[in-house]
């Protein structure tokens, strides 16, 4: 009798619990890069784990898991000499590709070998001033992999913002791609000055590992868009993991409002969102944008975390209607990503261009 290999086809389900987690293997925003500067660690809480980030004096990023594997001491309370990074307990020191070099306390007299011991290392890039780390454990394929944002302008200014949210991953994202929302959580008189729904028709289009929404000279009438003059392009893309662009085109004028949702553990997101613009002028509304930007997305924190306790209670949701079809395109979106790891195939966008239509 010949024994059956096991069987894996795009049949077969996925764990349930991966699919309410976010995605192991991806990029996810780990605070600003100007946060490593001068030979400064961060500690991040990313995805389950702890991780140290850093600069070298060679100027090359590290990341590296937070955790000491003599007693498990967090070595970004320790020292960072440009080189080697000194645990605080008993004074190991670990090289930034995670190798023991020292163990200070050991005798000449004591073979013990210590070379083999090593923190656990995660990839670290930079790009749009913020740095990205892919928590992934296992081996290190990173072609599939969605790519971290980028900025396509020279900015004259930016204004970062970070909130952290006690809701899932998932339901945090899912605030970035809803427009339902809008009118009813950030209905403040500078974003959103007229309290009638109107009928909304916008075309979406695929792009890799995401969808993009374009829109020709908007209707809207919010002051942020006047600001900036004449009837400006925009273009709003989400990609996986969680991650929002949206870019404002007005002539030679550029506008680039970014949101990341990075997860720190179960039930706790970090929400960043960074404003980029082309005109120095606008450099002078910069204390004025900060407060309106944060009550922008305290707005969103405050009712995704009241939700979050209702979905706690019980977790099912009832996604309707053609302005939730983008929140039903990303767990699709999701799926696909985890089948295609599952099955050591490309990503292949499951979604087709569409228009729809909702009043908001
Ligand atoms: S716990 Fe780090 S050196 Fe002992
Ligand atoms: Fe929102």
């Amino acid at each position: 009798m010949s024994s059956a290999a096991p069987r894996v086809s795009a049949d077969d389900a996925l764990d349930p619990r991966a699919m309410r987690e976010p995605l192991p293997n991806a990029w996810y925003c780990a605070g600003q890069a100007a946060a490593v500067a001068g030979g400064k660690m961060r500690s991040v809480a990313l995805n389950g784990e702890q991780v140290v980030l850093g600069r070298g004096k060679d100027g090359a990023l590290f990341a590296l898991r937070d955790r000491c594997p003599h007693r498990g001491m967090a070595l970004s309370k320790g020292k960072f000499d440009g080189d080697t990074l000194m645990c605080p307990f008993h004074g190991w020191r670990f090289g930034t590709d995670g190798r023991c070099r020292d163990v200070p306390t050991l005798s000449e007299h004591d073979a013990s070998d210590f070379s083999r011991i090593a923190v656990q290392r995660f990839p670290i890039v930079e790009s749009a001033g913020f740095l990205w780390v892919n928590p992934h454990l296992g081996p290190a394929d990173l072609g599939a992999v969605p790519a971290v944002p980028a900025l396509d302008f020279e900015p004259a200014g930016c204004l970062v913002l970070e909130l952290e949210v006690e809701a899932s991953f998932d339901l945090t994202t899912l605030s970035l791609v809803d427009p339902g929302h809008v009118a009813f959580v950030h209905d403040t008189w500078w974003f959103r000055p007229s309290k009638e729904l109107r009928e909304k028709v916008k075309t979406f289009q695929p792009v890799p590992h995401g969808f993009v929404m374009t829109s020709h000279a908007t209707t809207t009438s919010s002051p942020i868009y006047r600001l900036l003059g004449g009837a400006p392009e925009v273009e709003i893309e989400f990609r996986l993991p969680g991650v929002r662009l949206e870019r404002i085109k007005a002539g030679t004028k550029r506008v680039a409002n970014y949101t990341f949702a990075t997860p720190m553990g179960p039930n706790r997101t970090m929400l960043t969102n960074a404003l980029y613009w082309s005109l120095p002028a606008l450099n002078l509304l910069k204390p004025i944008a900060r407060p309106l930007m944060r009550q922008f997305l305290t707005q969103d924190q405050q009712v995704l975390q009241h939700a979050q306790a209702g979905l706690d209670r019980k977790p099912t949701m009832v996604l309707l209607g053609q302005g939730d079809l983008p929140s039903q395109w990303y767990f699709r979106l999701k799926r696909e990503a985890l089948e295609a790891a599952r099955d050591g195939r490309p990503f292949t966008n499951p979604l087709a261009p569409q228009e729809l239509r909702w009043r908001s």
